[in-house]
């Protein structure tokens, strides 16, 4: 298992669903022909194109310049920066930020928020759905036990889940107008007998750090054993996703 968390082509090939779930999203945002629009944590550029697919301006952004490369090559059209969500500066304003599936990985949430915040122009919509209370509990508590267990390793998943108050507490606490929050349950069809597998190896590398690749196989075997029961049925892997929705408008 690689220690780089962001493997492009596993991404691409494996969890399309990131992106094919953010279309939904899509239609919330409304790009309009015209408007500058900011696709924080855009990976490899797929809602990018498809927000500049109906004439939008669009800048897709991205802490990992694995990702970005992968995007540029896919889309040479478009422009993708590299920036870190909770330490960004841009020198234009737009009049919405989207993000699909990405701010569960910004721990500094509040940081994002005013950047994000100072991106837009006043009036501006921000447009987000990521990891809610509760996301992967599930998947979280089986490597958590079988890492404590088997190979006596404290482990702690750093994801940003935050439950619907708490989060439209910080926007309102930085001038957003919240207009819609929404917590929901979407269990996630995972690709293939190895879908778990593939989940854990892309998403949660770096728990399994410090074991030798024998260990990690071990590791990953009986991680499968004790999620079988719970997070497989009728021959396919589910992931317990819980979504948080918001869509608020910077004052
Ligand atoms: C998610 O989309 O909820 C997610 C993806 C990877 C790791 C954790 C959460």
């Amino acid at each position: 298992m690689s220690d780089n968390q962001w493997n492009p082509a596993l991404y691409q090939q494996k969890h399309s669903f990131v992106f094919e779930y953010g279309k939904d999203l899509l239609a919330l945002l409304d790009a309009r022909p015209g408007e500058r629009i900011l696709d924080v944590g855009c990976g490899t550029g797929q809602l990018t194109h498809s927000i500049a697919a109906v004439g939008a301006n669009v800048v897709g952004m991205d802490v990992s310049p694995a990702m970005i490369e992968t995007a540029r090559r896919n889309f040479p059209e478009l422009e993708f920066i590299v920036a870190d969500a909770s330490n960004f500066m841009l020198p234009e304003k737009f009049d919405a930020v989207f993000s699909n599936a990405a701010l569960h990985w910004v721990t500094s949430a509040e940081a994002a928020v005013r950047c994000i915040h100072q991106a837009l122009n006043p009036g501006g919509r921000f447009i987000a759905e990521f990891g809610g209370k509760g996301n992967v509990a599930g998947i979280a508590l089986a490597i958590r036990q079988i890492l404590q267990t088997r190979f006596a390793i404290e482990t702690h998943h750093r994801w940003y889940f935050p439950a619907i108050g708490e989060y439209a507490t910080l926007l309102e606490k930085h001038d957003f107008m919240v207009q819609q929050a929404h917590w929901y349950e979407r269990p996630t069809k995972l690709e293939g007998e190895d879908g778990m597998r593939n989940w854990i190896i892309m998403f949660c590398a770096a728990m399994f750090q410090g074991l030798a690749d024998d260990e990690q196989a071990t590791a990953l075997r009986c991680i499968e054993e004790r999620l079988r029961t719970t997070h497989y049925r009728d021959g396919s892997w589910f992931a317990d996703y819980t979504r948080l929705r918001v869509v608020a408008q910077r004052r």
